[in-house]
């Protein structure tokens, strides 16, 4: 996977969909609905464009879908390549990539994860103030190609501060309006903070390494967003980072964990998700 190789990409994505774009979208597991709102919208399956994987995974549909909200042209990933599903990581970032050449400057990452607090409950949304890469690898270990970006980029403010404040903004405006419709009863917050963690997955974590993740920082964990985040930050992206904590981190209520009940979870916030993407969207354009 070469700059070349991603130049490719960005021309065949191109040559589908010639508007300018400035912010690009992955829609995590059970999320994808927000790619329905899309207007004139333009789908490419994932196998068609150059160098891209095939999405395996249950409740991603594999697609690149480019269209148009509020007049603003997007590019929204319905499903992501994760590193569980044996891609290696240059695989993994490829999209980011493609986005990059394509003139790209924002991206938003979305996930599903386990919350790894009692404060933080199933069905919050969180938006994520830093990481910890627990994966196991760092995505830019091999030979640096200076075109994606620097040999030792720095990591201290991956997700935008500027950017986190808009999020925080438009997440008080929806509560705002929500209670004056008497949608809401209370003004609770509908996006937290916090860290995430990611983990190589695809088992999902023992209740004691749980503990040893929250003592860490960790108040999310999951299997993804992390090489996507860092190989945009590589390529000088902004980012946001936002999870929907779909269920309780194993060991912390006496339920197992499924792959149904991320699912879920993901569809009983996606009005407020989609929500609340719409409007970031439009302020950080
Ligand atoms: N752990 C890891 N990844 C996840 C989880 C979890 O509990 N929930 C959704 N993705």
């Amino acid at each position: 996977m070469n700059y070349e190789n991603a130049v490719e990409a960005a021309e065949f994505i191109k040559s589908k969909y010639s508007k300018p774009i400035q912010t690009a979208v992955v829609l995590g597991s059970g999320l994808g609905a927000f790619a329905d709102d899309i207007e004139n919208a333009v789908k490419i399956k994932y196998e068609e464009i150059p160098h891209f994987q095939k999405s395996t995974v249950e409740g991603h549909a594999g697609q690149l879908v480019l269209g148009e909200l509020n007049g603003i042209s997007i590019a929204v990933q319905q499903g992501r390549f994760h590193f569980y599903e044996g891609y290696d990581m240059n695989q993994v970032m490829f999209p980011m990539r493609t986005f990059g050449v394509l003139g790209v400057k924002n991206v938003i990452l979305t996930n599903a994860a386990g919350s790894t607090r009692t404060s933080l409950k199933q069905g919050t949304l969180m938006l994520i103030r830093d990481h910890i890469n627990l994966m196991g690898v760092n995505p830019l270990r091999g030979a640096n190609d200076e075109r994606f970006g620097p040999r030792f980029p720095d990591m201290t403010e991956v997700y935008d501060k500027e950017f986190q404040q808009i999020a925080t903004q438009a997440a008080a405006e929806i509560m705002q309006e929500r209670l004056e419709q008497g949608v809401e009863k209370t003004s609770r917050l509908i996006l937290k903070r916090g860290v995430y963690c990611a983990l190589s997955g695809p088992t999902y974590e023992t209740p004691a390494e749980i503990r040893m993740y929250r003592i860490l920082g960790a108040d999310a964990v999951g299997m993804s967003t992390v090489p996507e985040a860092i190989a945009a930050r590589h390529f000088g992206m902004k980012v946001i980072g936002i999870s929907c904590l779909t269920n309780m981190a194993a060991g912390m209520t006496d339920e197992v964990i499924n792959h149904e009940e991320v699912m879920e979870t993901g569809a009983k916030v996606a009005g407020i998700f989609k929500e609340l993407l719409r409007r970031i969207i439009s302020k950080i354009n």
